[in-house]
């Protein structure tokens, strides 16, 4: 009988690509993969570092997995416990002292060695060097069948936000070539991809290089778009996540002009002061975030934008959280998220604990700013009522022949119908609207 493994996912968009491969590698080694992880022999756990509640919650299954792994040495098996992702990065030694039962750790550019460890039984315990080349090379491409797929075309960042650890969990930036991407799309297109989601922690700051007629020519975000959207059977391009300082005038013209290039941008902006976003060290004020996006709303028609917000930040005063919310006023966001600062260890902000800010206020700016940000996304949609949209189905929704797909702006759609709708890209009248999802009726 085949070894069966488990994979628990923490965290954001790449550590969701990053699972499909690790799937994918122990597959092509043999193993079975299991959704249950009572019945699996190797439990994986592919974790994030950004805030506490993240890590610490790697810490609360460890403590439950050691028992379950301890009663099955007792009856005579085994169980091989792996911690992957950033938190093994960041804290690799710390996990090793903490949970006893953790039998490998890798980093988030040292997975693909881990079906040879497992193989090898070495002593071994943390993989956690910097090795994106080499990660990207070795990767296969997933056989997972889906109409919207994650690729990551860049890891890493050197901008050393105050608050983040990214730049310490991902290292220094690091952009694949477009011949892996491209080969990769091709890759997923032919298996049915209508979509895919270009992945970087700091996306648009991608730079590589091709070769033209023997001369370099640099590709960046806007012309890797403008490549990718060549592929035939692809219909749309996402990408995430990008930094106000990276959006060039090469990539606004991209979405002006590519119709596969969806009119929506997540551009986190964290907050609205200029004290605040000085002391992030975000590298631009308020007044070039809202110059900005106006350029852009400009230039490309019915763009839409969320954003990420960080409240009670050491020092933000009430005037501080107030301009934040004049800031989402003046925007007026699609969707949003919003997080209480949480001090990561070995960040700058965290090194000098001033001034911070007291857990009730935090609690109290955090409610305030996400019926703010709840209320814009509702009077976002609102907008769409009765209209119709061009809706792309990836799922089968929970009632019979119902059919889930998004919009072009991300908004769900559900859909009743007799035939097939997954894959396809049909025009939907958005009937009626409950929380933050439509039912609407195809047209023709
Ligand atoms: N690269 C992206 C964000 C990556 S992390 C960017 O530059 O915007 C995703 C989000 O988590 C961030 O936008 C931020 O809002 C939040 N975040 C990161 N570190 C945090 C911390 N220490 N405390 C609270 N939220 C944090
Ligand atoms: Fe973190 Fe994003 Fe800042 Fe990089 S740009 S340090 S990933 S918040
Ligand atoms: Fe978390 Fe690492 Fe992503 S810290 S947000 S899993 S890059």
């Amino acid at each position: 009988m085949k070894r069966s493994f488990f994979i628990k996912t923490y965290g954001c968009q790449m550590n969701v690509y990053d699972s499909e491969k690790i799937i994918e590698l122990m597959k092509r080694q043999g193993y079975r993969y299991s959704t249950k992880i009572e019945e699996s022999d190797i439990a994986i756990f592919n974790t994030c570092h950004i805030r506490e509640k993240a890590s610490e919650k790697l810490f609360s299954d460890l403590g439950r997995i050691a028992i379950f792994k301890e009663n099955k040495i007792k009856s005579g098996s085994s169980m091989k416990i792996i911690v992957t992702g950033c938190v093994a990065q960041a804290e690799g030694e710390e996990i090793k002292k903490r949970s006893k039962c953790v039998d490998l750790i890798f980093g988030p550019q040292n997975y693909q060695n881990i079906t040879e460890a497992l193989r090898e039984k070495k002593e071994r315990f943390n993989y956690t060097d910097f090795l994106c080349e080499e990660k990207f090379e070795r990767l296969p491409i997933s056989t997972n069948k889906e109409i919207s797929k994650l690729v990551t075309i860049q890891e890493g960042c050197d901008k050393f936000c105050s608050f983040c650890v990214v730049p310490y969990t991902r290292g220094a930036e690091y952009s694949r070539s477009v011949e892996g991407i491209f080969q990769e799309i091709k890759g997923l297109v032919s298996l049915g991809a209508k979509e895919v989601v270009l992945l970087g922690q700091n996306v648009s700051s991608y730079k590589s290089y091709v070769l033209d007629e023997n001369k370099e020519i640099e590709v960046r975000l806007s012309k890797l778009c403008q490549l990718i959207s060549k592929i035939k059977g692809l219909d749309r391009i996402r990408y995430l996540t990008s930094h106000p300082k990276d959006i060039d005038n090469d990539l606004i013209y991209e979405h002006s002009t590519n119709k596969k290039l969806m009119p929506f941008l997540h551009l986190p902006v964290q907050t609205g002061s200029d004290k605040i976003l000085n002391k992030m060290n975000r590298n631009h004020s308020r007044n070039d975030y809202i110059q900005l996006v106006s350029k852009i709303r400009s230039k490309v028609k019915k763009m839409a934008f969320s954003s990420d917000f960080i409240v009670a930040y050491p020092g933000e005063s009430d005037d501080d959280f107030q301009q934040t919310l004049d800031l989402i006023e003046k925007i007026k966001f699609a969707s949003s998220y919003s997080f209480i600062y949480s001090p990561r260890p070995g960040t700058h902000s965290s090194l000098k604990h001033i001034n911070l800010v007291d857990d009730k206020t935090a609690e109290v700016r955090l409610k305030k700013i996400q019926s703010l940000l709840n209320r814009q996304q509702s009077e976002f949609n609102h907008n769409f009522l009765d209209s119709n949209e061009e809706v792309l189905f990836t799922d089968r929704g929970k009632k019979d022949n119902q059919f889930v797909g998004r919009t072009q702006y991300l908004q769900p759609v559900h859909v009743i119908s007799k035939k097939n709708l997954i894959g396809k890209r049909l025009n939907v009248k958005l009937e009626s609207l409950t929380s933050f999802s439509f039912h609407g009726r195809i047209i023709n």
